[in-house]
């Protein structure tokens, strides 16, 4: 998490900066900061709060100068306030420190540095790093980047960071390991940015730094890039974004998540261009692993959060189509708990939209530590989990800005069924009847999907309004629709922070169900194929406690209708595709109730896009 930005040049920094930070917001947003240097200076401004009450604070000053770094902050070690802001000053006001990441030893490290006469104002670990960086240079009188270098030799953890020495504006200082770091360069003039979208108004040309590699930026001259280990020096590889400007603006609606749940026609076509043809199917990353895939004798998906519950639909979809037992693991559990995993018959699958999540990250580490295939669903091309991974699968939703996940959630749920279909197909394990009939079925999604959006929008406008006000939800769904039910509820939370919670319908009785009175309202996904008749029972359950019945179902759908107190009507579709259509009507339920609420929507508070932290 926390994001950060800095430019030198020949422009004047600031606007860079602030524009910069608004856009990496995602990132975090409970406090920030900027720095800008002039010759022998520089003008440090932070404030708690999102990057506007930071902009507010400096409205009326005029800030100088060609060079300067930004921060903003998801509070890790201290409080999110002013003072443990970034960027931070080492004690001699010299070196002025951005970070994102977290420094595992600094408590070590600052005893040490206690002891030989440092003070510290904040709690962060942050300041430990900066002042670790001037003890260095200072005793053993070293250039900046030589002190940067042998202190981040020193450091246990993760972290993106830049420096600069207020003497020296003319160089910034940056390094990298397991927090992400995107170069824009142009003719005189380098951007620095947790990822390239804040400098893509002036470059397309970027370097992502890999972990264990710093550069040093100096005005005018090239690009000098190093091994922090050994200080060799490397040749940077230049990619040119195909990022397209439009993808990162609001445009005509009011918050990024509602433009995104209206993409999702779109973004799903996007997955399936150039991967579904007239029955073929085509994924890059399983054709060149192709015997891997036939032979696996098990799969396991790890994820987090929306990334999760996508991979438990994945586990439904691959144990049905292609008959390979699969396990769901969140990745945080998986990676502490020394997990067992058959090197010749195991495949390991990574989902992450960000690419960045450092439990996920760590998973897939071990995994191929351990010697196993790991195959990447990943939205954020060239993030370190889709370096990292032995194969993989883009799922080509663009860049996803609002920090509850939509698209990405449907495109990775796209390319998990593309997956299902394509191995079931080497495996023989669905007859070409089914086959046909389903790859036929999913051409048809993006449509479907639209007219998803066109039939449920003022029905689901009726039911915030009656809701929005409520203590509690509870979502039921059974069998695929099950995993949509748990994505309903985190929707929910995360955004209007009602609480709610996610269960198969049946296993409401061994518990859950003494919470139903008349002011619990039940979200059902009560589509036809889908146990329907059990379902049914299950909502007569609930009508006995009074509580109250949303319902979604298939057109024509008759007596799930009957029973309900709001039904909401979606297009028919086989079973194994419904979930790319049932969660669409929870997405904006969800978002029409905070915004309801009056919350902000595309960030809500504690949490960040990209949970770089473990
Ligand atoms: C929920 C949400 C989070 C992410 C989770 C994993 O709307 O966005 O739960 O799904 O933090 O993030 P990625 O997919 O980037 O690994």
């Amino acid at each position: 998490m926390c994001g950060i930005i800095g430019y030198l040049g020949y422009r004047d920094a600031y606007p860079i900066l602030i524009n910069g930070l608004k856009k990496l917001e995602y990132r975090g947003y409970d406090s920030s900061g900027i720095a800008v240097f002039y010759e022998n200076g520089y003008t440090l401004y932070k404030s708690k709060g999102k990057v506007n009450e930071l902009k507010k604070k400096i409205s009326s000053i005029q800030i100088k100068g060609t060079t300067g770094i930004g921060h903003t902050r998801w509070a890790t070690h201290g409080g999110p306030d002013d003072v443990n802001a970034h960027p931070h000053v080492s004690n001699s006001n010299e070196l002025i420190l951005i970070h994102n990441g977290i420094i595992e030893n600094y408590h070590a490290i600052k005893i040490i540095l206690l002891k030989n006469g440092f003070t510290f104002k904040s709690k962060t670990d942050t300041e430990v790093l900066v002042n670790l960086i001037e003890f260095i240079k200072k005793k053993n009188k070293l250039s900046l980047e030589e002190a940067v270098r042998i202190s981040l030799n020193e450091i246990v953890g993760a972290y993106s960071i830049a420096i600069v020495e207020k003497y020296h504006p003319e160089r910034i200082v940056i390094a990298k390991l397991g927090s992400p770091l995107a170069l824009g360069i142009n003719e005189r003039e380098f951007f620095i940015a947790s990822d390239p979208i804040p400098f893509l108004d002036y470059t397309k040309n970027v370097i992502y730094l890999k972990d264990g590699e710093m550069a040093i930026l100096r005005k005018g001259e090239e690009l000098d890039l190093r091994k922090i280990v050994d200080n060799h020096k490397l040749s940077p590889i230049i990619q040119e974004l195909q990022i397209n400007l439009k993808e990162i603006e609001k445009g005509e609606y009011k918050y990024f998540m509602l433009k995104e749940i209206y993409e999702q026609p779109k973004t799903i076509l996007d997955t399936l261009r150039g991967r579904l043809t007239d029955g073929l199917i085509w994924i890059n990353g399983v054709e060149s692993n192709k015997n891997i895939f036939i032979n696996a004798k098990c799969i396991t998906i790890v994820a987090c959060g929306s990334s999760w519950n996508a991979g438990l639909i994945g586990e439904y979809l691959l144990e049905e189509l292609a008959r390979i037992p699969v396990e769901v693991e969140y990745a945080s559990e998986f990676r502490y708990r020394n997990p067992i995993l058959e090197k010749k018959d195991t495949i390991v699958i990574v989902i992450s939209q960000s690419g960045e999540t450092a439990d996920t990250l760590s998973a897939l580490k071990l995994a191929k530590k351990k010697g196993v295939f790991v195959f990447g669903i990943c939205n954020v091309v060239g993030s370190s989990i889709a370096r990292n991974v032995d194969a993989g699968a883009y799922t080509h939703a663009g860049p996803e800005i609002g920090v509850a996940s939509t698209k990405a959630f449907t495109a990775q749920i796209a390319v998990l069924v593309l997956l299902a279909l394509k191995i079931g197909k080497y495996r023989l394990s669905l007859t070409e009847y089914r086959y046909n009939h389903l790859c036929q079925e999913f051409g048809l999604i993006p449509e479907k999907v639209n007219r998803t959006l066109e039939m449920i929008e003022n029905d689901i406008e009726k039911i915030a309004k009656a809701y929005y006000n409520v203590n509690n939800f509870l979502y039921l769904g059974r069998g695929i629709n099950f995993p949509v039910a748990l994505e309903g509820a985190l929707k929910l939370k995360e955004i209007s922070y009602i609480h709610a919670e996610g269960y198969p319908a049946a296993e409401m009785k061994h518990g859950p169900i003494a919470l139903i009175d008349e002011n619990m309202p039940v979200v059902i996904i009560a589509t036809k194929k889908g146990c329907y008749e059990k379902i049914i029972g299950n909502i007569q359950e609930i009508k006995a406690r009074k509580g109250k019945i949303i319902s979604i179902v298939n057109e024509g759908d008759v007596q799930v209708s009957m029973l309900s107190d709001y039904v909401i009507k979606i297009p028919n579709i086989s079973e194994e595709l419904s979930p790319l259509l049932t969660v669409i009507p929870l997405q904006l339920l969800a978002y029409q109730i905070a915004f309801i609420r009056g919350e902000n929507v595309d960030q809500p508070r504690n949490l960040a896009k990209s949970v770089t932290v473990e």
